[in-house]
């Protein structure tokens, strides 16, 4: 387990990439498995807490975040510029772990966020690995490029049906031929795969996106019922086996 550090890293890029979705880039070495998050933080008071964001690629040199403006603190993240500072508390969570060969890695929102780098990270350590990605998008997909550089096969839906197959990626993705299957994105996105999953006895395992306060198991903040009892999405999880979750609350 990599160990949990506070650093301030210089901001090497933020790049506008859809209505509302930038793109973060930190300078420095930093550790982190797929499916792993860091606590961001670009202010002084206000907001009180970091806010968390999942890995989206990682080098040698630099860290970076796929992110959607949605309150106050990514408000402060999307507006940050090259040479600025940010603060990181990480590698946090628990991240994914890489069972078998015939890989889906399922993605709806910012939930594709941890899919680059996990496709990235699994393809380097097994050449023989087949990865293909499931990208859902409420508008006009992104990133196509990028996704088809790591993973074999890219299929993507758009609610609007813009640039892509219209619908949601739950009608487009069938669990067959897979060993595992990996899903972040709303709940109902998840809910509806666990079903079809289970259905066909495929291992599926989903990460969950709660309210994080402390983000290192501390406070209980994001303490979700599960089967095997209540566990902490920050730091029992994110990833939790599906079956495991209860997605009606
Ligand atoms: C482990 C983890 C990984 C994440 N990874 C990413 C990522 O890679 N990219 C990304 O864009 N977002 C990610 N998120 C969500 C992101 O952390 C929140 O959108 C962010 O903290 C909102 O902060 P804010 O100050 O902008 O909004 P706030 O002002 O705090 O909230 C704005 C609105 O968003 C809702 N909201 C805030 N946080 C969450 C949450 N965690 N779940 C559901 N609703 C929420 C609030 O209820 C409110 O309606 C992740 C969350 C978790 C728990
Ligand atoms: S946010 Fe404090 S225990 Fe998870």
């Amino acid at each position: 387990m990599a160990e949990i550090a506070v650093r301030t890293a210089s901001v090497l890029h933020n790049k506008h990439i859809a209505p509302n979705v930038f793109r973060l880039e930190v300078e420095g070495s930093f550790r982190a498995k797929p499916g792993q998050f860091y606590m961001l933080r670009s202010w002084r008071h206000d907001p009180l807490l970091f806010r968390p964001m999942s890995v989206f690629d990682r080098t040698e040199e630099s860290l970076s975040f796929l992110c959607a403006t949605r309150g106050r603190g990514t408000d402060l993240l999307s507006r940050l510029s090259a040479g600025d500072g940010l603060t990181l508390l990480g590698p946090l969570g628990n991240g994914w772990e890489r069972i078998d060969e015939r890989i889906a890695l399922i993605g709806g929102g910012t939930g594709i966020a941890p899919l680059y780098y996990t496709a990235k990270y699994f393809a380097a350590k097994d050449r023989s690995a087949a990865i293909d990605i499931y990208l859902g998008f409420r508008g006009r997909p992104f990133l196509q490029e990028e996704f088809a550089q790591v993973a074999q096969r890219v299929y993507r839906s758009s609610e609007s049906g813009e640039g892509g197959e219209e619908g949601l990626i739950t009608e487009i993705f069938n669990p067959s031929g897979y060993d595992t299957c990996y899903a972040c994105g709303p709940p109902a996105m998840l809910a509806a795969l666990s079903k079809v999953c289970q259905g066909a006895g495929i291992p599926l395992f989903v990460s969950l996106e709660e309210r994080i306060a402390c983000g290192i198991g501390a406070c209980l903040g994001c303490a979700v019922r599960t089967r095997k009892g209540m566990k902490r999405v920050c730091k029992d999880g994110p990833v939790f086996r599906a079956e495991e979750v209860f997605f009606d609350g």
